[in-house]
Parts: C-alpha cells; sequence; structure tokens
C-alpha cells in the first residue's frame, strides 16, 4: 500500500498541490450553487473525526463535506475514546486506519498527531492544535483569493495580522512562507508566535514583518486578520490577556489604514468588542461568513487530494 499523506501542518503540501486544492475548491463550490451537492469520490468509506476540544465549524463543515464526497463521518469526543485512558497512539492509529480512510483530529499537541501519523496507514488531517490550524489558513486563502481576483493574486497580496501569535499567527506564517506574499504582523510583548516557524518563515520570505504598532501593520493591507486574545485551552490567562492586549483590537480606525476595499477575516469564534469591533464585523469589509463557508469547499478539495478515489 503507498505510504498516506497527511496534512498536519501547511507545509505538508507543496506550493503547486495548495494552488490546485484552493482551484479545485472555488470548482466544487461554483458547482455546488448550480445544485450539484453530491459527488461519490469517498465511495461510502468511512472518515473518523476526533475532537478533544470544542468545534462548530470544523465538526459541521468536515462531516458535511464527507457526506457531499459520498463517504461517512464518524465522530467522536476523545474523552470517550481509549486514548485518553492511555492506550498508546501506536496502537490506536494502527487499530482506526483498519476501519477508516481517514483520520480529522482536533487536539491540543502538535507533535501527537505526528505520532499518531507515523504508525497511521490513512491520511492524518490537522483540525486544530495548539500550534497551527491549516485547515482555517485554507479556508481563510480561498476567501482572500475570491476577493482579490484569483489564486494567482495570493503571491503579492500584504496581509496584516494583529493580536495573539498563535496557532492562526503561526498557520499564516507557514502560508507566507509558501507562497512568499507580504506578512505584516503585530503581537503583544511576551505572545510572539513560534521561534522556529517565525524563523523559517523568515529567512524564506523577506516579506515577513514584526511590527511595533498595530498602525505599521495595518497601513496598505489587502487583508486584516485577527484571533480572540485568549485561544481555547488558555481561558484562565484571559483576565492578563485582556489587559495585555490593550490597543490590539481591529476597530474602524484601523481598517482606515488599509487599502480601500481591504477585506477583514476572522477564523471565528470571535469575541465583538475584545480583539474587532462588532461594527468592523457587520461591515462590507467584512467576509468572516465567506470565510466559514468556505471550510466546507476547501476540505472537500483537501479530502479529495489525500484519499484517492477507489
Ligand atoms: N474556526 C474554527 O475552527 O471554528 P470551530 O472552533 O467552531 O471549529
Ligand atoms: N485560536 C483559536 C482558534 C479557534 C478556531 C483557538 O485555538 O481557540
Amino acid at each position: 500500500m503507498p505510504e498516506p499523506r497527511h496534512f498536519i501542518t501547511f507545509m505538508d503540501l507543496n506550493l503547486t498541490e495548495h494552488r490546485r486544492l484552493l482551484e479545485r475548491a472555488i470548482e466544487l463550490k461554483a458547482r455546488r450553487a448550480h445544485g450539484c451537492y453530491r459527488t461519490d469520490h469517498l465511495g461510502g468509506r468511512p472518515v473518523i473525526m476526533m475532537f478533544s476540544k470544542n468545534s462548530t465549524r470544523t465538526r459541521v463543515s468536515f462531516e458535511s463535506a464527507i457526506t457531499e464526497l459520498g463517504g461517512h463521518a464518524i465522530v467522536i469526543n476523545m474523552g470517550d475514546s481509549q486514548w485518553t485512558r492511555g492506550e498508546p497512539l501506536s496502537h490506536t492509529a494502527r487499530v482506526l486506519s483498519r476501519y477508516v480512510s481517514g483520520i480529522v483530529i482536533r487536539h491540543t499537541k502538535e507533535e501527537e498527531l505526528v505520532e499518531l501519523a507515523r504508525w497511521s496507514s490513512v491520511p492524518v488531517i490537522n483540525a486544530l492544535t495548539d500550534e497551527s490550524h491549516p485547515c482555517q489558513v485554507l479556508g481563510d486563502l480561498m476567501t482572500v483569493a475570491e476577493r482579490l481576483g484569483g489564486v494567482g493574486a495570493l503571491d503579492n497580496m500584504s496581509v496584516c495580522w494583529i493580536g495573539d501569535g498563535g496557532n492562526m499567527l503561526n498557520t499564516w506564517l507557514q502560508a507566507a512562507h509558501l507562497y512568499g506574499f507580504h506578512l505584516a504582523f503585530a503581537c503583544p510583548e511576551g505572545y510572539f508566535p513560534d521561534s522556529g516557524i517565525l524563523s523559517r518563515a523568515s529567512a524564506n520570505n523577506p516579506r515577513v514583518r514584526a511590527c511595533k504598532t498595530v498602525e505599521e501593520a495595518a497601513r496598505g493591507a489587502d487583508v486584516v486578520t485577527t484571533d480572540v486574545f485568549a485561544s481555547m485551552g488558555f481561558e484562565s490567562e484571559r483576565e492578563k490577556r485582556l489587559r495585555d492586549f490593550q490597543g490590539y483590537q481591529v476597530n474602524a480606525e484601523l481598517m482606515k489604514l488599509a487599502k480601500p476595499g481591504a477585506v477583514f477575516l476572522h477564523c471565528l469564534p470571535a469575541h465583538p468588542g475584545e480583539e474587532v469591533t462588532d461594527e468592523v464585523i457587520e461591515s462590507p469589509a467584512s467576509v468572516v461568513w465567506d470565510e466559514a463557508e468556505n471550510r466546507l469547499h476547501v476540505q472537500k478539495a483537501l479530502l479529495e487530494h489525500l484519499i484517492p478515489a477507489l
């Protein structure tokens, strides 16, 4: 059996594959808009989705994607599985591989996904870890491509990131590393992205820039994006983070510094009034609902790519 392809970090696909995947997602979206929802790519094969953290979009968009590709989604809360009672990952991976054609997993530690993948004979897909959220950035790039005039426009766009250097910024850095676009980010002291991901992205792409102020990061941007101050698993730091992130809000004043026609992205869920104002979320610049929808289309394209047709 050929080695499975995994999608644990954004870098697990090369740039050609990323571009093709976005083109395919755009095509699948257009077909669906004409009533063509269903293909039989998965041919009834099951895919398991395992969660050790909450989810709305990822859970529902993946389950819909699997259904629309003619497969069957099995969803389990990891707390109900033997994993959390200490069954070795090497055992779990080999057992699941005998039942399903893919493993979609949301979990804290990315290294455990890597270990799972080492033993799995079916593709493992990262549905968010503390380190990265590659499926989200696929959806984000598709949304920007729709607005900026196609996938080719991504190479030279300017992205502004404001706020926490967590899983979302780490993944934007990996995307900038691969695509070569401008990425200016402003994070409070002590909330910088992963140093390894940042240094590799900066070494490969001189357009990656850490900014001292949010204004500097936003000036001339095509895309302005942010995330909650306290991600899942960091709730106990919420009060401290609310203090440390003062001034790191995307509001109408900040959006004025971006290019005319710039778009606002947020992976959601948002905390309106904290990292972004309600006014910006509800403004014409905001594409957050398309961004959420596009998770479905990019994940269909991803599943097609990683799980070959029968
Ligand atoms: N954006 C995102 O992954 O949302 P959920 O946490 O609802 O899945
Ligand atoms: N950074 C957020 C993203 C949620 C989709 C979190 O990890 O909670």
